[in-house]
């Protein structure tokens, strides 16, 4: 009795302190709706709605300090600030020439009473494709230098939807995905292996990585995500499976802290982009808009390009990054004795050179032409790459006026071996180098584990890393690839040079593992490509018996091939094959010829996530039109309507499609090219082969 009379005492108390009575602090745009809750105790929180559909029941939101485990509640309202903002701008590159900025803010300024009286805003903003909110830590006396613990913002999905998902990671997004209900979650129970190296699952059994797809039972394609991750570590995802709840999981540092922070400082925006179509979630741009404009000024020099590489070869054991056989193989100087393996040599370099340029293709991109690959992994040694030295039979000279000659450039590789404070030591007298020689890109990498210190991939030092390295290659007029960074949150508009990132499970995978599944690309579109463009490294041509290891294969057919340069977006875009690949098979490499990286529009014809996918793009200032349809395991008819095409004009569609008998197991080569004439008013059916897919040409 006692200890009732007790609690009840304490909720009144609360309540008459804490209740908003009558107060809805809300906004909305189209049928999205955001709502802020203080819950009694102080407790913030929001729900999301979509007309009359839940998306986010009531989540709550905060954080704990390393100096107070409490700051998610005792708080009260001070005030709420609205705001509306209708514009556009213009990407230096990307998907749409131009992009609608179009959204209702609301503010909450909250105070934690008693003890420091600490001020924290939550900003909400709403769009007509979801909602983005972000916590602000405003400069105060109480708060300067402070330590995040854990942030505990919560996601309360409505039902137990359907989950396109990879599991919880610190240092890789590299997996396959599992498409499971949310309550079925379970890191033990995912799709394939990874087979990638120094992968260290997240402690937690029951954690994903977004960007999360969801189908919800009530019919919503939902993707939670995050925009504009910077100075802050990557969000992961705790799934509590009972109750369909996901809890922000930040990544940790070395000794376990999350984020080391100075107000005034505010996250990275939460988001959750809500459609009862899927392919508005891959048309939305909400994720580019809560991002930050253009930090580079002049961006002349950006531009989107396809190159080769001397890259698939060494990936399919044709030959080999380091020069000699081991460290160990040196001759009675101390000289590395050539294994007579190595790929970046300048005959081959120059070959690769010439097959760019008969075909019109830009750029090459050279791997395992710097010393330090004979003992590069797994050694923990910080100092194996100088990014300045190449091998001796690389002759930087030579190849530098060869390209030049042919109206070809050299793409840089940058491996650090996972060492990154060794390559921000070189950074400069690396691409200083790339100047030098005419260099336009970098492809960076990261494999293994990170160190001096043992930070991990998706930690806030490494996040702060990878914009050093963007904002230090835009000094230097270097266009960026990184390989095993964080995955991207639309900093692509705040670096337009930082083009293309991997981040994700891409081609090579069918190279050194059991491969990719036949649906795995109409997956990635609405998971990893939600962040931002990826370095996919399409077009693999020869799709059996490329390496010696028996039965390996690519699982999917080699028009999908060419789909997947439309439906896989990126401004850098591999032309991976060899070139003898490509010299067998001359109709099909013209449409990889023909295909722009770089688009005035995009038009998602079709789309179901890990089912199928057709997208339509207007290459950047010209009348013409590609499109990539593509299917997982099952055949299928893509049925689609050409009415972006202008009105009133005929124009000529080459049609790259699986043969008749093709199929991604058994015939994978099999395809054929027609010619049709299409306009406006033209319905195309076209029949695609279980693990298929078709690309068209229109002008
Ligand atoms: C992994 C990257 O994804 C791949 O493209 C690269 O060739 C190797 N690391 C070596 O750096
Ligand atoms: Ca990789």
């Amino acid at each position: 009795m006692k200890k009732l009379f007790a609690c009840l005492l304490g909720w009144v108390a609360i309540s008459q302190v804490y209740a908003q009575p009558g107060k809805s602090i809300s906004a909305s745009l189209g049928k999205v709706k955001v709502q802020f809750i203080l819950e009694d105790g102080g407790k913030p929180a929001y729900t999301v709605t979509y007309g009359a559909k839940p998306v986010i029941n009531k989540s709550n939101l905060g954080f704990a300090l390393a100096d107070d485990s409490t700051f998610y509640k005792g708080f009260k309202l001070l005030s709420t600030k609205y705001d509306q903002v209708d514009e556009s701008w213009a990407p230096v590159w990307g998907e749409v020439n131009s992009i609608r900025n179009h959204y209702q803010q609301v503010t909450v300024h909250l105070q934690q009473e008693g003890g420091k009286q600490r001020l924290l805003n939550v900003v909400f903003r709403v769009f007509e494709d979801g909602v983005g909110f972000r916590y602000e830590f405003p400069k105060q006396a109480n708060l300067n230098y402070f330590i995040v613990t854990q942030e505990k913002t919560e996601f309360a999905l409505a039902s137990d939807a359907k989950a396109f998902w990879i599991p919880g990671d610190y240092d890789s997004n590299e997996y396959a995905y599992s498409t499971t209900k949310v309550s079925e979650i379970d890191n033990q129970k995912i799709v394939g292996a990874s087979g990638d190296i120094a992968v260290r699952l997240a402690p937690d059994r029951y954690s994903v990585q977004t960007p999360l797809m969801l189908k919800s039972d009530n019919g919503l394609y939902i993707n939670i995500h995050e925009a504009a991750l910077r100075n802050y570590s990557s969000m992961q995802l705790h799934v509590d499976r009972s109750q369909f709840k996901l809890k922000s999981s930040l990544v940790p540092d070395a000794v376990g802290n999350m984020a080391y922070l100075h107000a005034p400082f505010h996250t990275p925006w939460r988001t959750v982009i809500v459609s009862g179509k899927a392919a508005d979630i891959l048309s939305s741009k909400m994720i580019l808009n809560l991002n930050d404009p253009s930090k580079v000024e002049n961006t002349s020099w950006i531009k989107p390009m396809k190159f080769v590489g001397v890259w698939w070869e060494m990936q399919i054991g044709k030959s080999t990054w380091s020069y000699a056989k081991s460290m160990n193989d040196v001759d009675a100087n101390g000289k590395l004795i050539p294994s007579g393996l190595h790929g970046a040599n300048t005959a081959n370099v120059k070959r690769y050179i010439d097959f760019a340029a008969r075909h019109g293709i830009p750029g090459v991109l050279v791997e395992g032409w710097n010393t330090g690959w004979e003992d590069w992994f797994g050694n923990w040694k910080e100092d194996v790459f100088d990014f300045v030295t190449p091998y001796p039979d690389f002759d930087v000279a030579a190849l530098t006026s060869y390209a030049r000659a042919k109206g070809v450039s050299i793409i840089m590789h940058n491996e650090t071996s996972g060492s990154a404070t060794n390559y921000e030591r070189q950074l400069d007298t690396a691409y200083r180098f790339m100047n030098e020689h005419s260099y336009p890109a970098v492809k960076t990498g990261y494999v293994g584990k990170i160190i001096p210190r043992g930070e991990h991939h998706d930690g806030q030092w490494m996040v702060n890393h990878y914009a050093r390295v963007a904002q230090k290659a835009a000094e230097h007029h270097v266009m960026l690839d990184a390989h095993e960074p964080v995955r991207p949150t639309g900093l692509q508009r705040t670096y337009p040079n930082w083009m293309a990132s991997e981040a994700g499970r891409g081609n090579e995978y069918n190279a050194f593992s059991e491969g990719n599944l036949p649906e795995h690309e109409t997956i990635l579109p609405f998971t990893r490509l939600m962040g931002g463009p990826m370095d996919y490294t399409p077009g693999i041509f020869k799709l059996k018996g490329y390496t010696t290891v028996p039965n390996r294969q690519v699982h999917t057919t080699l028009a999908k091939q060419l789909a997947l340069y439309v439906t896989m977006y990126s401004p850098l875009q591999m032309v991976a094959d060899l070139p003898e690949n490509y010299d067998k098979y001359p109709d099909a490499f013209q449409f990889i010829k023909d295909v722009a990286v770089d688009w005035d529009d995009t038009y998602i014809l079709e789309a179901e996530p890990g089912d199928y996918l057709t997208i339509a793009r207007k290459a950047k200032g010209k009348n013409e039109w590609f499109i990539g349809g593509i299917t997982d395991e099952h055949s299928r008819t893509a049925n689609f309507k050409l009415n972006f095409l202008p009105q009133g004009r005929t124009f000529e569609a080459t049609i790259y499609e699986d043969g008749r008998t093709a199929s991604f197991d058994k015939n994978p080569e099999s395809y054929a090219v027609r010619k049709i004439k299409v306009t406006s008013k033209t319905v195309l059916q076209l029949k695609i082969a279980p693990g298929g897919g078709f690309a068209l040409s229109i002008n």
